[in-house]
């Protein structure tokens, strides 16, 4: 028996040896200097929405004095106050305190003499009493109290991490000159400060960005419509957002409609803001928007004075704004859009007879150096622009009640970018020339425009492969398989021949030589129904060479490809065509080689390149 009661006693000493008395964890309401919190504890919002403590995020065994929802069973980090600085987990490292000279919250970590991390602040008077106190916004907030009156020294929306809560701002306070902003996490496994930050560039027309590196542009958010932000172009249900722009401080912050609603926004490690909305009865974060989220989000993808427009019928999503064309018809045509868009040349824009050209539903240029006079009406507006030969666009600076205000544009255009839906009016400014165009309806609607053009590649091509029959019929017998096709209508084929008689037959040799044996120098591109390539022919003429791909063995199916590509084109004058070649199970087109001079022979190059990825190159 006594050896019974012996056993029992070790187990009861073991027990605690094993599990020392600190770890047993106390709720907080709030910290004071005789009260400080420990790795374990933690600190309690007044209707325990939210906790604050020491927590390890993902793998990492490091730790970091952070604030979650204490009713979300998946903990969700939304603000870190030590990110760069982590405590090393040691016995009895990690502690929050109140520091009892300067009033200030400090965090150590086995050193108790220097801190990791400190909330600098000046108390007025040493005799106050000062709090740390978590909000049930999320805010961690140092007060202090003088008897009578309770002041915030310091709060932690003032320095957010990478996650915007319902009434947290991102802006500037102007008066004491702190910037609100969001810096992603390094990983998973570290939320050190990140390649990734969301903060205000506050120009004459301020606007917001997510920069990469601090100052490389990747997203532009863009600027306050009145509604929205200009680069944001969905409403994102219960919530809604506000801007601010006085004296004291300028900034954005978003609300819920609902507050029993847990929302949030991240800043993820890889530049990409998702907001999240809580589902009770799904027990799970649902994702409810992202941005960027498309290719033509990402800052400048058509560079200066181009248009980024994902709903355009070419492949491509990079258009010349109006009185523009691309700078390098070539990088347009590699699906390469960062060299922009110039003036058409021999288009002067500072001339009699100029005007503007309204580019609908749009992201507004980036306004860096824009300038704005809310007391300018619309037509004030193009008056002030059309005053000054460096203007070069403007819109309405409040698209509220048909359009508030006005902005002006000097130098070139960056990043605009077309929307299906939503968007603003930009009038930009063009040449005579271009406005008479765009004013005599030249520009017929898509459908027709879309009609016309096949029906054009459907003549073009017809003639031609019709030609390249004839002439290799003629020239040798037809040994492969026949194309149905082409054949019906035999009585036409000598006329037809005689229209074209220029069209020339290669033999596969001689296109061969001239492309350097079909060499990867002289490519100019490829596809899924073939490849470009550069050739010089032995009289010196440069040519390209579209070889269709022989693998598919079916004639019939490149053609209707070639057709439907065709289609997507809108350029009227197509290039030149030489000849062809058909020889075996070869099908080759050989054009005119127009450098620099034609974009249409690089459109009718088609949708060759795949599209650029845009994270794997910025
Ligand atoms: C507080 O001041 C110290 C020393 O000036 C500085 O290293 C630290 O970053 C400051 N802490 C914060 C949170 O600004
Ligand atoms: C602080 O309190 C002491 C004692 O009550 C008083 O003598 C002192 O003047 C107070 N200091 C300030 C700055 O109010
Ligand atoms: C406490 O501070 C407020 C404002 O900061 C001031 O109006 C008030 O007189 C102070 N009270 C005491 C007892 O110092
Ligand atoms: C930040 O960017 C640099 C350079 O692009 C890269 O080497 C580094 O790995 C990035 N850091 C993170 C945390 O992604
Ligand atoms: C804005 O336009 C009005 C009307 O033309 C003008 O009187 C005013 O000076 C302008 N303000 C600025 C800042 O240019
Ligand atoms: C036109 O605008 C530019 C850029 O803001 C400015 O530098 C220039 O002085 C203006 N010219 C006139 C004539 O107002
Ligand atoms: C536009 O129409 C006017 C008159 O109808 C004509 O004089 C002008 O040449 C036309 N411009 C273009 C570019 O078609
Ligand atoms: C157009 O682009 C998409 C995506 O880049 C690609 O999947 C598709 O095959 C392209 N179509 C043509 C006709 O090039």
């Amino acid at each position: 028996m006594n050896s019974t009661k012996f056993f029992f006693v070790i187990i009861i000493l073991l027990i605690f040896l094993v599990i020392p008395p600190s770890s047993l964890s106390i709720a907080l309401d709030a910290i004071t200097p005789n009260q400080p919190l420990r790795d374990g504890d933690v600190l309690l919002s007044t209707t325990k929405i939210f906790a604050l403590g020491f927590f390890s995020p993902g793998n990492s065994h490091n730790r970091y004095l952070g604030v979650w929802y204490n009713k979300i069973p998946i903990q969700t980090i939304v603000w870190t106050a030590n990110r760069d600085n982590p405590v090393i987990p040691t016995a009895g490292a990690g502690l929050l305190a109140i520091h009892g000279n300067h009033g200030g919250l400090v965090i150590y970590g086995k050193d108790q003499n220097t801190p990791l991390w400190s909330a600098n602040v000046t108390v007025s008077s040493p005799n106050n009493s000062v709090i740390a106190q978590l909000w049930d916004t999320g805010n961690l907030v140092l007060l202090e109290n003088n008897g009578s009156n309770a002041r915030v020294l310091w709060q932690g929306f003032d320095y957010p991490t990478d996650t915007v809560l319902p009434s947290m701002k991102i802006g500037l306070n102007r008066r004491s000159g702190l910037k609100w902003f969001l810096t992603s996490w390094k990983s998973q496994d570290d939320p050190g400060s990140g390649n990734f930050s969301y903060e205000i560039d506050p120009a004459e027309f301020p606007q917001f960005f997510f920069y990469k590196g601090r100052r490389t542009k990747w997203f532009r958010v863009g600027t306050w419509t009145g509604q929205r932000l200009s680069g944001v172009p969905g409403f994102v249900p219960n919530s809604f957002r506000s801007f601010v722009n006085d004296k004291d401080e300028i900034y954005t912050m978003f609300h819920v409609t609902d507050s029993s609603v847990f929302v949030r926004a991240v800043l993820d490690e890889s530049g990409i803001a998702k907001r999240f909305v809580w589902r009770d009865h799904e027990n799970k974060w649902i994702e409810s928007s992202s941005s960027p989220s498309e290719w033509c989000d990402y800052y400048e993808q058509c560079g200066p004075n181009g248009n980024c427009d994902p709903y355009s019928n070419y492949n491509f999503s990079c258009l010349c704004l109006p009185g523009f064309e691309p700078k390098s018809p070539q990088d347009w045509y590699l699906k390469d859009g960062l060299g922009g868009c110039l003036r058409k040349s021999g288009a002067s824009t500072c001339q009699k007879g100029e005007g503007f050209v309204k580019v609908a539903r749009v992201k507004v240029p980036d306004s860096s150096g824009a300038r704005v006079n809310m007391s300018l009406s619309l037509k004030g507006c193009e008056q002030e622009c059309m005053k000054n030969c460096s203007c070069m666009a403007y819109a309405s600076a409040d698209e509220r009640e048909g359009g508030k205000g006005c902005v002006t544009w000097y130098g070139d255009l960056i990043d605009t970018r077309t929307y299906s839906n939503v968007g603003q009016d930009l009038y930009v400014r063009v040449d005579a020339v271009t406005l008479a165009q765009f004013a005599n309806g030249s520009v017929i609607s898509k459908k027709a425009r879309l009609a016309i053009s096949l029906l054009s590649a459907l003549v073009f091509l017809g003639l031609v492969f019709l030609l390249c029959w004839l002439v290799r019929r003629k020239s040798k017998a037809w040994r492969q398989r026949k194309y149905m096709f082409f054949m019906e209508d035999r009585t036409d084929l000598d006329d037809q021949s005689k229209i074209n008689s220029e069209l020339q037959f290669f033999d596969l040799t001689t296109v061969a030589a001239a492309t350097d044996n079909f060499s990867v120098a002289n490519k100019l591109g490829k596809g899924g129904f073939g490849t470009v390539y550069k050739g010089v022919l032995h009289n010196g003429k440069e040519v390209a060479v579209k070889r269709l791909s022989k693998n598919s063995g079916q004639g019939i199916e490149e053609f209707k490809n070639e057709v439907m590509i065709i289609a997507k084109l809108q350029h009227r004058n197509l290039v030149k065509i030489i000849g062809c070649c058909i020889e075996d199970e070869e099908k080759m087109l050989i054009y005119e080689y127009v450098l620099n001079k034609s974009l249409d022979f690089f459109i009718f190059g088609l949708g060759l390149v795949e599209r650029r990825q845009c994270l794997g190159n910025r």
